[in-house]
């Protein structure tokens, strides 16, 4: 049995404030959450200030990006290693909004990937096309080209080691969610085809679904066969709506 993951990526937003409100208000909740496992992502300058807010609790800790350089001249970037000397488990790559906004290619998350796998965090890797991509019959194409410049990378085995989240990217910040039919019917295609590669691989690895999940839809959504939990990002950024999906 694959434990269920609910992952909060809270993107940019927040303050030293809101995020300690935030962050008190999960952890009060958190006795609901019965057997899934809970985790956050905040922005990278908030990572100590949760870390420590944590501490003792089981909810987990990530960062939304990571480089895939280890350190150097790279201005601007951030290490996993420096990730995992400040408590974070989880490092999410290959976001859409990291692909579309910030140009990141399929190699350049796949080289995340690695980096992160390498340094002992557990990736999270965002796949999932966009609507032209999907009215014109291109979804199963485009998710197999954004996981197979990950495989490349670290073989099979390698998604062993990580989480995927599928994110079809016109299901995110719309409040238009995939229904569960479509995201399982996707979420079966990557598993199987992990599956023609490597059937204990398949059989083992989290999927997660992302895309406008709340606390009306969260349910309907895990109770897919492949569906493995949620990356969830508006609905993460109040205690409440987060502990809603925790807790459905
Ligand atoms: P959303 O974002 O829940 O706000 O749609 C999901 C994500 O981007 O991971």
């Amino acid at each position: 049995m694959r434990q269920t993951l609910v992952a909060g990526n809270w993107k940019l937003n927040g303050s030293i404030d809101d995020i300690q409100t935030l962050v008190k208000g999960i952890l009060d909740g958190m006795s609901g959450a019965n057997g899934k496992a809970v985790a956050v992502c905040p922005p990278y300058v908030y990572i100590p200030m949760v870390s420590e807010l944590l501490k003792g609790s089981e909810v987990g800790l990530g960062a939304q990006d990571v480089s895939e350089q280890s350190s150097g001249a790279f201005t601007g970037e951030v290490s996993p290693e420096m990730l995992k000397e400040i408590g974070c488990q989880y490092a999410i790559v290959g976001h859409s909004e990291r692909r579309s906004i910030y140009g990141e290619l399929d190699t350049d998350t796949a080289n995340k990937y690695k980096a992160a796998m390498d340094s002992g965090l557990t990736p999270i890797l965002c796949v999932g096309e966009l609507l032209e991509e999907r009215e014109s019959g291109d979804t199963e194409n485009v998710v197999a080209r954004q996981l197979d410049a990950v495989i490349d990378a670290v073989g099979v085995e390698g998604l062993a080691a990580g989480v995927i989240a599928y994110e079809p990217v016109w299901a995110i910040g719309t409040g238009k969610t995939a229904s569960p039919e479509q995201a399982q019917d996707v979420h079966a295609f990557i598993r199987n085809k992990v599956a023609q590669l490597d059937t204990v691989v398949a059989e083992k690895v989290q999927i997660l679904y992302g895309g406008s999940v709340n606390g009306g839809n969260a349910a309907e959504l895990f109770a897919m066969e492949d569906i493995d939990g949620g990356l969830i990002g508006g609905a993460s950024l109040t205690s409440e709506a987060f502990l809603a999906i925790c807790t459905a």
